[in-house]
């Protein structure tokens, strides 16, 4: 008889924002008249930018001419894109990573998600606690995690590098040497990030160990202080020891869009196999291309005036996090990331959980934040703000926090 994956079956309750789009939902239901402020998931609101838009109408009317049309893309993504991300995210920083080392894929989340699968079964993951719950989801799905502790809400195979306000939410050396590092710098969920000296430690431990660090760099975009690096290659000996994940949803507005990419450098190998090689073989199986339209959408992001335009829209986002982040302070609340990433992470008031605080924000101030402890048992008794919301909104939102 077929048996289901197992793994399944262990993984706790639904996809964190699932849960709170139907906690959310249903209490809109049973309050219509309220005005939700929705600064949950990290979801843009802000429109494309129009040198994307262009692009985007562009590549659509090609695709109506028999001449200028296109059907599956090419295995690793088309040239144009993968030149002009190796120019403007690689060379204009000095690392030195070529187009053919990038896989254009249909977003960060698919990629994070897919890469355990070079792995082994047996791999032993590290986690930042609290962290992005894709990384850890994925793993527990193909039986990676071992065993789920109700009380502690931990898996008995993972190893967890607690990140809070004691250490600065920067992830310590675990004991016990992982094979698989998760790092997602500036942070979600608590917004906040490593120098560039702290994210080369990390480098030399992996290159050390022999470990493997999948590196998120999401937020890359939002990075306003001098000493972080935008892309972990650079850190000197990277290319041996991480793959390194950049999404095009939060510094260009493709949440409803999708497009990402995966670098794996070529020197990059465990038991002499390259796992370049390997994630090609894969891309190569599972997966078509992003669309052309959307490639092309992808490529404007290069341009010069997609650059300024998005420059415009980092920074809008980037006003609201300031609001969020001086409007807390000001209502007394104890404070932290919004500087180098779009989240601002808090510490729930009078000792409450982060559910009840989630409780009191939504029937108070009808404002939907996200829990930390969604995140892992060490955002217990913490809360994430997004600034993705529209100003207004973000405004609107802190009013009614700071009258609690
Ligand atoms: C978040 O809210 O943590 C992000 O929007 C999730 C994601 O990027 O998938």
């Amino acid at each position: 008889m077929v048996r289901v994956n197992d793994n399944f079956q262990k993984l706790p309750g639904s996809y964190l924002f699932s849960t709170i789009a139907k906690k959310v939902n249903e209490y809109q239901q049973a309050n219509p008249e309220k005005g939700l402020i929705r600064l949950g998931i990290g979801d843009v609101t802000q429109p494309l930018a129009p040198a994307i838009i262009e692009a985007l109408h562009k590549a659509v009317d090609e695709m109506a001419d028999a001449k200028t049309f296109h059907g599956y893309a090419p295995d690793l993504g088309y040239e144009f894109l993968r030149n002009a991300i190796a120019k403007n995210d690689y060379a204009d920083r000095g690392c030195d990573i070529t187009a053919d080392e990038i896989f254009v894929s249909d977003g960060a989340k698919c990629d994070s998600s897919n890469i355990q699968e070079l792995f082994s079964a047996d791999c032993k993951i590290a986690v930042c606690d609290p962290v992005y719950p894709v990384y850890v989801d994925s793993n527990v799905m193909a039986g990676r995690t071992g065993t789920y502790d109700q009380t502690t809400e931990m898996w008995s195979d993972i190893v967890y590098m607690p990140c809070t306000m004691e250490n600065g939410f920067v992830p310590e050396f675990p004991k016990e040497t992982p094979d698989l590092i998760y790092l997602c710098l500036p942070n979600n969920p608590t917004g906040t990030t490593v120098t560039k000296s702290q994210l080369q430690e990390w480098v030399d431990y992996a290159n050390q160990s022999g470990a493997v660090i999948i590196y998120d760099g999401a937020y890359e975009a939002y990075i306003t202080e001098k000493d972080v690096a935008h892309s972990i290659y650079e850190c000197e000996g990277a290319k041996t020891c991480a793959m390194e994940i950049k999404s095009f949803s939060k510094n260009a507005g493709f949440t409803g869009v999708r497009l990402g990419y995966t670098v794996v450098p070529k020197e990059l190998k465990r038991q002499d196999v390259s796992l370049h090689s390997m994630w090609a073989r894969r891309h190569g199986t599972k997966f078509n291309g992003a669309p052309y339209i959307i490639q092309r959408a992808g490529e404007a992001v290069y341009s010069e005036a997609g650059k300024a335009q998005l420059k415009e829209q980092v920074a809008y986002y980037m006003k609201n996090a300031s609001v969020i982040k001086t409007g807390l302070l000001e209502a007394g609340y104890t404070v932290f990331g919004g500087v180098n990433a779009p989240y601002i992470w808090l510490k729930t008031p009078k000792n409450m959980t982060s559910w009840e605080f989630f409780d009191y924000l939504l029937e108070n101030a009808n404002v939907v934040g996200t829990p930390g402890s969604g995140f892992g048992p060490s955002g217990e008794g913490y809360f994430r703000l997004t600034a993705f919301g529209s100003y207004e909104n973000t405004v609107a939102a802190l009013e009614r926090i700071k009258k609690l």
